[in-house]
């Protein structure tokens, strides 16, 4: 297994090169450097679009953009990680349009377009990124690239942003310019998370909870399982689940399926019963996206009462449930996540479940300690002998959100 969170002293040298890299390409100091990480989702899946209950942590992986101002407005980004085959993209943020360029950029472009619409009297900026986030594995480097932006150009122009603020105008610019429908999970994670702690959080109003989970001193740990299957959220199949949850909200005479409580599922079933299906065949109809949904919100609230209570281990089954209804009611899985879940719960894991937006990225294993290296053996070699590509497989170590490292 790789762990690329390295001790402190790692991080740091790694933020000094960050800035040492930042003077190779612009010739000059940044005026700082700021991180702001990846994240896995607990518990709570295509709730937050529904106004529901998430509980995201944040991993140790980060984006790092060393930032300096420019006084002519002009946005400047470049990335150490072969975004852009190394060139230096200028953005004027007076002609940015939304959904005009397809590449990296445009996450920071968007973000500068967000901040001016907001009326932030946001300036220019020169950036250089180095990132550990991995990308299009469902751990949301697009969320750490927005946020990290976001914040650098807050602590440069004093915009005084808070974190939740932050996260929304982050959100806006991937929905408004970069053209994707997500909801608030990612961003407020990258924003708002804190070393171990996971992030209860409420996402009709943004009030959140740091909800202490200490895996290792609990024995326990949580297993990221990259199965390496590439989905983009923007083409068709996320925006067709929300429209779905969106029918059954209407149908049911509600604001949005949050708003149907646990012991309401039932008889709004049975009020959906002449609902039709939906226009995708592989999509679920309405009242099996209901369904996900309102059980789904319950799991969030069972799995904070066990954490509350001290059972950590009680967690389990619930996210094995809850990869169920993302499975079968749902329908965002795929087989490479369904053999992850699968091996796992074969291997002796206590829960295991897909986490983010599906189609393919993350799985989540709960295990205990001593159990790790062998689950993570067997889930390996059921994708070799599935003829599948090998999974990344690495610890999730609860870590802290966005924040300036120098
Ligand atoms: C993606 C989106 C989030 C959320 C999850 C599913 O990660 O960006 O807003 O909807 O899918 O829970």
């Amino acid at each position: 297994m790789t762990d690329t969170s390295g001790p402190a002293a790692d991080r740091e040298q790694r933020a000094r090169r960050t800035a040492e890299r930042f003077r190779e390409v612009y010739g000059a100091a940044p005026a700082g450097v700021w991180a702001a990480p990846g994240r896995v989702n607990l518990i709570g899946e295509h709730t937050d679009y529904n106004d529901g209950f998430v509980m995201p942590l944040a991993l140790p992986h980060t984006t790092l953009a060393a930032a300096a101002p420019r006084a002519d407005g002009v946005l400047r980004v470049h990335s150490g990680d072969g975004g852009g085959n190394g060139r230096i993209a200028e953005l004027r943020p007076a002609a940015l349009r939304p959904a005009s360029g397809g590449g990296w950029a445009d996450y920071p472009a968007g973000i500068a377009w967000a901040l001016r619409e907001a009326g932030l009297p946001v300036g220019g900026a020169d950036l250089h990124y180095d990132s550990t986030v991995p990308v299009g594995a469902g751990l949301s480097s697009s969320a750490a690239l927005e946020v990290v932006t976001a914040l650098a150009l807050d602590e440069l122009y004093g915009l005084g942003l808070t974190r939740q603020r932050l996260a929304r105008l982050a959100q806006r610019a991937e929905n408004a310019f970069v053209g994707v429908p997500c909801g608030i999970m990612d961003q407020t994670a990258a924003a708002c998370c804190t070393d171990g702690h996971a992030l209860f959080l409420d996402t009709r109003d943004l009030v959140q909870r740091q909800v202490p989970f200490d895996l290792a001193g609990a024995g326990l740990r949580l297993l990221v399982v990259d199965t390496r299957v590439r989905h983009e959220l923007g083409d068709g199949a996320y925006a067709q689940r929300r429209a779905m949850c969106e029918r059954g909200a209407r149908a049911l005479g509600v604001h949005a399926l949050r708003d149907v409580p646990y012991a309401h599922l039932p008889a709004a079933l049975d009020g959906l019963a002449a609902e039709r299906g939906g226009p995708d065949a592989d999509g679920p109809d309405v009242r099996a996206a209901v369904r996900h949904v309102v059980t789904e919100n319950r799991r969030v609230e069972d799995v904070i009462a066990h954490l509350d209570a001290g059972e950590p281990r009680a967690i389990g089954p619930l996210l094995t449930a809850g990869h169920a209804s993302l499975r079968d009611d749902f329908r965002v899985s795929c087989a490479e996540l369904d053999l992850a879940v699968e091996a796992a719960g074969a291997a002796g894991a206590l829960g295991a479940r897909m986490t983010g937006g599906g189609f393919g990225g993350s799985a989540v294993v709960l295990v205990e300690e001593a159990a790790a290296d062998t689950v993570a053996g067997r889930i390996t070699e059921a994708f070799a002998a599935a003829g599948h590509a090998a999974p990344r497989i690495f610890p999730a170590v609860p870590s802290a959100g966005a924040r300036r490292l120098l």
